[in-house]
């Protein structure tokens, strides 16, 4: 049984980008973090970062028949700009959870509108690092009580 999380454009570079907003932890530090809490729960966990659109709908549709049970993504960027990674998402009808490290809300205006909010189970930004584990403890939960 398997958890997908996708990253988005430029969190390749998390740890030396803009710190104040994304914290210090690489993304494979989060990555990491992440297998070891899903492995825990008997539950595989795979993580892939692209700066690439067609790349992550390419891996969401691949998600329709490889045993994905659960998606967490950071869009990053295209949290503002893709239509088209949204219809990837509703197209495999794959239940996700929409994360940000910062709190989009506190920011410019252009990062207050997300194309993926109102069709995700739910949203966490602002908590940094820790909202993905968060949204992984809640995917796990609504795992295994569908056994
Ligand atoms: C982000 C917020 C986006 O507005 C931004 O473009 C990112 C990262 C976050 O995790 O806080 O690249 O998704």
């Amino acid at each position: 049984r398997k958890i997908l999380v996708l990253h988005g454009p430029n969190l390749n570079l998390l740890g030396v980008r803009e710190p104040q907003h994304y914290g210090r932890d690489t993304l494979d530090d989060i990555n990491r973090r992440l297998a070891s809490q899903a492995k825990s729960a008997g539950f595989e966990l795979e993580a892939l970062q692209s700066n690439a659109e067609h790349e992550l709908i390419d891996r969401i549709h691949a998600a329709l028949d490889d045993g994905t049970e659960f998606v967490i993504i950071n869009p990053a960027a295209f949290t503002h700009t893709s239509v088209a990674v949204r219809d990837a998402l509703s197209g495999v009808k794959l239940p996700f959870i929409e994360v940000h490290l910062s709190n989009v809300h506190a920011r410019e205006p252009f990062r207050h509108h997300s194309y993926f909010s109102d069709v995700a189970v739910g949203v966490i930004c602002g908590l940094g690092a820790h909202g993905y584990e968060l949204a992984l403890a809640h995917a796990l939960r609504v795992l295994a009580a569908k056994a």
